[in-house]
């Protein structure tokens, strides 16, 4: 990697690099190398300071105290695009492309090449294809970004960023949408990236992937480096407790919800039977019992996002039934399902759950409000105790609950709006994701009270991508391909083998 004298001059170095967001210390005189032709993964708890060194690497925010070098000349990061001149570009988990705007218009967005006074589309077309292609992804690039998944989105955020200026590539969890045929794409284009003396950062909370991809590791913990490692010399046991800053205990070690002691044999909570819709879903068929948790498994796109809409009644089913406690039951609207009982934390919380300037408690107790009808007014006092509550149960890291949540990291943003969920205390909860984007550490907790819903007696519908994780915490696993069901696992049947054999089956 590193081998050449020339190459020892970081590509990037910070020293003492210091940020403070009003009373919240966000980062604390953090010394921080990246060389060409590594990849250099950048990790720690939600809320540890990643994105913010990131965002003062790239002018973002302004620091307020320490050095950042590129190539051993300091630099005064201004902006975005400052930096971007300089040679450093970042690429975050949310696109900024424009998605009504072909592969090449986004490419070349504001460079476009001009022929007599008018942009030359052709060059720009042939040009975008050959960068592309490069990197093995032989696409029309004259389609509208929107057309592609979020993967090849990604990439050619990648490659727009690269083409740009091609030092410093900076990945904020670029992988946390992505399914492992994606990922396995996206790494290698990192791989051939790194062959050209790029420098890469990584923030991911998938420690596979980190090992997998990353030469170095450097880990932060409450916005000071706690530990620098080469990748192939840091046992994951080591990784985990400097993330967490203890010795791993109890913390990891969690039991099975147990289901086939209470109650197997009891009629389902939901039955669910030829639920469908054109272009959408072909038929299932689904049953939940309370106290049991069912994971739905497949690959990105295969359906099971489509699922929890259908039952939750974001998108209505054109046919079949349904019984909620054995009772006919009309599942055509959200409204109607929340009065059922029926609970969904959704996949994309940043569209569909944040309200950022509102505060942590009131984000927290929406959800309960909602249910009970705005005129039963919660308390403040009531209100303030379930997000104590809740802020604790979680772990979710913030200086008080009136803190707008727009301000928290982005890992703890998502654990508000599991909060929400957790205290509207449905009797049938649809968690889509839960753990995306979420830290090892409050990954367990998360883990463990899935479970203790099931044993409290909650029905339980958990979408994951994360296979070790549903084969934790399943009762029966149904696995989609397509857009159907396409097998059943139950007991032994549940592993990661079977799932991936399942779903690889033609
Ligand atoms: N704009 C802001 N205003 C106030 N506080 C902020 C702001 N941005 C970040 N913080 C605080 O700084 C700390 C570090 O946040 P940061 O976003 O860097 O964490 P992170 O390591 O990227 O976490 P995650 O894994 O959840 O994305 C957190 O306590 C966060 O609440
Ligand atoms: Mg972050």
């Amino acid at each position: 990697m590193r081998n050449n004298e020339q190459a020892q001059i970081p590509l990037i170095e910070t020293r003492g690099l210091t940020k403070t967001f009003a009373a919240t210390p966000a980062l604390s005189e953090v010394d921080f190398t990246l060389y060409s032709g590594e990849v250099h993964a950048l990790l720690g708890e939600n809320g540890a300071g990643k994105s913010t060194l990131i965002k003062l690497l790239t002018g973002v925010h302004k620091r307020d105290a320490g050095v950042i070098l590129l190539e051993g000349k300091e630099i005064e990061p201004r902006s975005p695009r400052h930096c971007q001149e300089l040679g450093i570009s970042a690429v975050y988990q949310e696109i900024n492309l424009i998605p009504t705007l072909s592969v090449a218009e986004n490419i070349f967005l504001g460079r476009q090449p001009m022929r007599r006074g008018l942009v030359d589309m052709k060059t720009a077309n042939r040009k975008a294809y050959e960068l592309l292609k490069a990197f093995d992804i032989d696409i029309d690039v004259t389609r509208d970004l929107s057309a592609y998944s979020i993967a090849i989105q990604q990439i050619v955020a990648i490659v727009r960023g690269v083409d740009l200026s091609a030092k410093v590539l900076i990945l904020d969890e670029p992988t946390s949408s992505l399914d492992r045929h994606e990922v396995e794409t996206l790494f290698s284009v990192i791989r051939s990236l790194k062959e050209r003396g790029i420098g890469i950062l990584l923030i991911t909370h998938f420690l596979d992937q980190v090992y997998e991809i990353s030469d170095r590791i450097t880990v932060l913990r409450n916005g000071i480096k706690v530990g620098e490692h080469l990748t192939s010399e840091l046992p994951r046991i080591q990784l985990i407790s400097e993330m967490l800053g203890k010795a791993l205990t109890e913390e990891l070690a969690v039991q099975k919800s147990g289901i086939s002691s209470n109650g197997l044999d009891r009629e389902p909570f939901l039955r669910v039977h030829g639920f469908a819709r054109r272009g959408m879903m072909q038929p299932f068929d689904l049953e939940v019992r309370k106290g049991e948790i069912v994971g739905l498994a497949g690959l990105l796109g295969s359906g099971r996002t489509e699922i929890a809409h259908l039952i939750f009644g974001i998108k209505h089913s054109e046919q079949g039934e349904a019984y909620v406690n054995g009772q006919a039951a009309n599942l055509s609207s959200p409204q109607k399902a929340v009065q059922y009982g029926f609970g969904l934390c959704p996949e994309d919380r940043k569209e569909d759950g944040i309200i950022a300037d509102l505060s942590v408690r009131a984000n927290i107790i929406l959800a309960l409000q909602a249910k009970l009808g705005w005129f039963e007014h919660l308390t403040p006092k009531k209100q303030e105790q379930l997000a104590e509550e809740m802020i604790s149960a979680l772990r979710i890291v913030t200086t008080d609950m009136e803190k707008p949540v727009k301000e928290l990291s982005g890992g703890n943003q998502q654990k508000v709006i599991l909060a929400r969920w957790l205290v509207s205390n449905p009797e049938f909860l649809i968690l889509d994701e839960p753990t995306r984007g979420i830290d090892v550490g409050a990954h367990a907790e998360i883990i463990n009270i899935v479970k203790r819903l099931a044993q409290e007696g909650k029905a339980m519908l958990v979408i994951s991508s994360e296979l070790p994780e549903i084969v934790d915490y399943s009762d029966r696993v149904m696995v989609l391909r397509d857009k159907q069901v396409i097998a059943e696992l139950e007991g032994d049947q549940i592993s990661e083998a079977m799932i991936m054999q399942t779903i690889a089956e033609r």
